[in-house]
Formats: C-alpha cells, sequence, structure tokens
C-alpha cells in the first residue's frame, strides 16, 4: 500500500472530503457507514445525539471515527441546537484504539507506523482533519454536551473537553495517557483542560496520566454535574432541554461574545458587546413602527 493511500483514513473515502452545505442532509454519513466505524447519529427536533457505539471494545476511536465525527459536523441539520456526545456500553470511551500503536495497524486505516512514514506536512494535514472531528463542537450555533460514563481515557477524555459541559455519572474515570504512550494530546484536548483547572493542575493531570475520579473532576471544574450512572440520561436530556428556552440567535450570538471574553481586554469586550448587541436590535426591532 502506498503512503497515501495509507494516508486515507477509514474503508470510506468519501468520510475525509468535506460534506455537503450545512442544513443539507447531502453528504451526511449514513447510518450503516457510521455503524461499520463504530458511531450512532440521531437527530430528535433541536437536539442530536452522537454515540460511540462500540461497547466490545470500550468505544475505542479509530482515525475513521474522527472523519466521520467531522463530516457530521459539517452536515449537522440546521434545526440543530443542542449536541449530545454520549457512550454504549461500560465506558464513555478507552480512547484511541490501540491496534493503532501495532504495526499491523487497523484494517484500511494503517497504524501510527504507517503514518510514520508520511512527510510532516502530510501528517499534520492528517492530525489537522481528525481535529476538525472535536473542534465543531464549540461552534456558536450549538452547545454540546458530554455525557460521560466510565472510564474516559485519553481521545476519549480529548472528546469530553471538546464539549461546552459535562455532565458525568459518578464512576467517571478521567485520564490523560497520551504522555504516558509517548505521545501529546493533540484532539483539540490541552487548551480546555487549561481553561477549565489552570496550568498547574493540567501539568500535573497530563505528565502523571493519572485517573481523575467524578467527585475531584466536579471539584476541578471539569464537570458541570455528576449524577448516580441511572440518573445520566435524564439528567443529560434536561440539561439540554433547559438549554433551549433561549433565543435561538441571541444564545449564538451570547456564546459568541463569552468565547471571547479571555482573550480581550474589557474595553475590546465591552465593543464586541456593543457589537453584537447592535445585531441583535436591528434584527429584533428593525422592522417595528415607532411611537
Ligand atoms: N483499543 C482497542 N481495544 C480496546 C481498547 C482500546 N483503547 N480498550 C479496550 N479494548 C478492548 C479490550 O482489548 C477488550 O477486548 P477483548 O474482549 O477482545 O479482550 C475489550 O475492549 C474490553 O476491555 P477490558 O480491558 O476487558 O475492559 P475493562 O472494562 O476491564 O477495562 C479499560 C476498560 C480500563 C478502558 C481498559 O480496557 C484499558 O485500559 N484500555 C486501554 C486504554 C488506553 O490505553 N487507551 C489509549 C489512550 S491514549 C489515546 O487515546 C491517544
Amino acid at each position: 500500500t502506498s503512503a497515501s493511500e495509507e494516508a486515507e483514513p477509514g474503508t470510506h473515502g468519501a468520510l475525509t472530503r468535506a460534506g455537503g452545505v450545512r442544513g443539507e442532509a447531502e453528504g451526511a454519513p449514513d447510518s450503516e457507514q457510521l455503524a461499520e466505524i463504530g458511531l450512532r447519529f440521531e437527530v430528535d427536533g433541536e437536539i442530536a445525539t452522537i454515540t460511540l457505539d462500540r461497547p466490545e471494545r470500550r468505544n475505542a476511536q479509530t482515525f475513521a471515527t474522527w472523519s466521520a465525527l467531522a463530516q457530521i459536523g459539517t452536515t449537522l441539520p440546521e434545526q440543530v441546537r443542542v449536541v449530545v456526545v454520549r457512550g454504549e456500553g461500560p465506558s464513555f470511551s478507552a480512547g484511541i484504539d490501540v491496534r493503532l500503536f501495532t504495526p499491523e495497524g487497523v484494517s484500511g486505516q494503517g497504524s501510527f507506523a504507517s503514518a510514520a512514514a508520511l512527510d510532516g506536512g502530510t501528517i499534520d494535514q492528517r492530525i489537522r482533519e481528525f481535529q476538525e472531528g472535536f473542534l465543531w463542537l464549540r461552534r456558536p450555533d450549538i452547545v454540546s454536551i458530554a455525557a460521560v460514563h466510565g472510564h474516559a481515557i485519553g481521545a476519549g477524555f480529548q472528546l469530553a473537553l471538546a464539549c461546552d459541559l459535562r455532565v458525568i455519572a459518578d464512576d467517571t474515570k478521567f485520564c490523560m495517557k497520551e504522555p504516558a504512550l509517548g505521545l501529546v494530546p493533540d484532539l483539540t484536548g490541552t487548551k480546555p483542560l487549561v481553561d477549565l483547572v489552570g496550568l498547574s493542575r493540567a501539568v500535573e493531570i497530563c505528565l502523571s496520566a493519572r485517573v481523575v475520579e467524578a467527585g475531584e473532576a466536579l471539584r476541578l471544574g471539569l464537570a458541570e454535574r455528576v449524577v448516580p450512572g441511572d440518573e445520566l440520561q435524564a439528567a443529560t436530556k434536561e440539561l439540554a432541554t433547559s438549554l433551549l428556552a433561549t433565543d435561538r440567535d441571541a444564545a449564538a450570538a451570547t456564546k459568541r461574545l463569552l468565547q471571547g471574553a479571555s482573550g480581550r481586554t474589557l474595553e475590546e469586550q465591552a465593543a464586541a458587546e456593543r457589537a453584537e448587541q447592535r445585531a441583535r436590535i436591528k434584527a429584533l426591532f428593525g422592522g417595528v413602527r415607532q411611537a
């Protein structure tokens, strides 16, 4: 197999290409393709649910998982406002499929060894594509919720960190295992981790690769809420529903403002508030006849 062929994650080349225009079902991965990769995608009104569905491998993730997540993001139906990410079986996700560390890799997807044969620019491009599977979960027009239980290791921890909010079961075990395996966390998890727990704690958690259990996760700000395992689904639904109470466009504008706040001075943030509010006032009251 040539390097370029091996660079194609998954057996479905289509999964690496950009999907259809947002709001169109065109280009969306079909449920059979997703099932093969170990994913499910369901939409119920304004709430979409992505389920990691390979419980027999503890929802281990492959290169194809990340390409498919990216494609779900590109083709997300227009009406969706909340995206829930959850895992089937005993664990949220045991992280990257460890078969990718073997010379044989995962059928049709290559391995780290075959990736190492690629030039630096190509490796960079591939990681960028995988990161797209995580980055869209921060889009201002949606709120993403990770519903976590059991192990959330490596890529599993990062997938939870990629979401805006985390509701976790009391058996949750987070672990950033990458450094223990000689790698760095590169699926966009390092920034939200530092933002949530601070630099010192993030260094300690990552470089020890230790387990952070649910109670500590809550204390550190890694979770909004801890619930008994059998209440996770209901608690997630409740949170998702509560986020639909606000006006759609105001919610998106407010999320944009909040996301930009830490990178701006107070004056800059005040200016950003004015700009967003100008747009809201025009949109809401622009056509209203003056008294
Ligand atoms: N990749 C591939 N297969 C996996 C993975 C994985 N990451 N994790 C579990 N499995 C498989 C096991 O090999 C096992 O398969 P088998 O039934 O054919 O033997 C099956 O899933 C069940 O796993 P168990 O270990 O029996 O389940 P248990 O509930 O006892 O333990 C745990 C779960 C703690 C998650 C354990 O499986 C584990 O440590 N997995 C590896 C975690 C890991 O190192 N991930 C990589 C992180 S780094 C990164 O993500 C970049």
